[in-house]
C-alpha cells in the first residue's frame, strides 16, 4: 500500500486504554460494536444517497455494499452478546450514539465547506465531498481497527478485523487515487481537512472514554 496523503494523528495509549476497557465488560462490548455498526451503516447509506446518479460506477456500489456488509458484521457481533432481542440503534444501546452522529455530521459539513471556498466547479462537489469525507474516515478508521484488531487477537476473541482492515485499505486507495485526479490542491486540502478530523475525533474518543469509566 503506498499512502502518499498524510495520516491522521491518534493518541495511540489513550485509544488502546479505552479498547482494552470497552472490551472488559460484554455490555459495554456490545455497545461498542453496535455503534460501529451504526457508523459503517451511515456510511453505506450516504454513499448511496449522495453518490446515485447516471455516472454510478462499479467503485460506488462496491464501497457501498462493502460498508454495509461491515454494519452487518458488526451488528452480528454486537448480537452475539445479547441472548434475548436483537440490538436496535436507539441511543441506549449504543456508545454515545448522539456524539458518533455528530463527528460524522460534522465531518461531512466541514469538508463541504471546504469545497465552498474552493475554485472546484459546484458540479464536482458531491463527488470530491464523499471522496475527502471517505478519505478522513478511512485514515480513522484503519488506526482503530488495527488497535481494535490487536487487541481482539490478544484475547482470543472469537472474530477478527483482518478481512474488514484490507477492505477498508482498498477503500482508501481507490479514494487517493480519485482525489488527486480531480483536485490539484488536494495536498494542502487535505492536510486542513486532517486538522479538523483530528479535533472531531479527540472530542469523540474523549466521549467515549467517559462512557465507559
Ligand atoms: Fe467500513
Ligand atoms: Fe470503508
Amino acid at each position: 500500500m503506498s499512502y502518499t496523503i498524510s495520516k491522521v494523528e491518534t493518541d495511540f495509549p489513550k485509544l488502546n486504554s479505552f479498547l482494552k476497557k470497552v472490551i472488559e465488560s460484554p455490555k459495554q462490548h456490545f455497545l461498542w460494536l453496535n455503534t460501529l455498526s451504526l457508523l459503517e451503516h451511515i456510511g453505506s447509506r450516504k454513499i448511496l444517497l449522495t453518490q446515485s446518479n447516471q455516472n454510478t460506477s462499479e467503485m460506488i456500489l462496491r464501497h457501498a455494499t462493502e460498508e454495509a456488509r461491515h454494519a452487518l458484521f458488526f451488528k452480528k457481533a454486537a448480537n452475539s452478546y445479547r441472548e434475548d432481542q436483537e440490538a436496535t440503534y436507539k441511543n441506549n444501546e449504543l456508545l454515545r450514539g448522539s456524539s458518533a452522529k455528530i463527528y460524522f455530521a460534522k465531518l461531512d459539513a466541514s469538508v463541504r465547506k471546504e469545497l465552498k471556498k474552493s475554485n472546484i466547479a459546484p458540479e464536482h462537489h458531491s463527488f470530491l465531498s464523499y471522496l475527502y469525507t471517505t478519505t478522513l474516515i478511512e485514515l480513522r478508521a484503519l488506526d482503530v481497527y488495527e488497535s481494535y484488531n490487536q487487541i481482539l487477537r490478544n484475547t482470543l476473541a472469537s472474530f477478527q478485523l483482518d478481512n474488514l482492515i484490507l477492505e477498508e485499505e482498498g477503500h482508501l486507495d481507490e479514494m487517493q487515487k480519485e482525489i488527486m485526479s480531480l483536485d490539484s490542491e488536494y495536498m494542502t486540502r487535505l492536510e486542513r481537512l486532517i486538522q479538523k478530523e483530528n479535533t472531531l475525533f479527540s472530542k469523540l474518543l474523549n466521549q467515549f472514554i467517559l462512557a465507559v469509566v
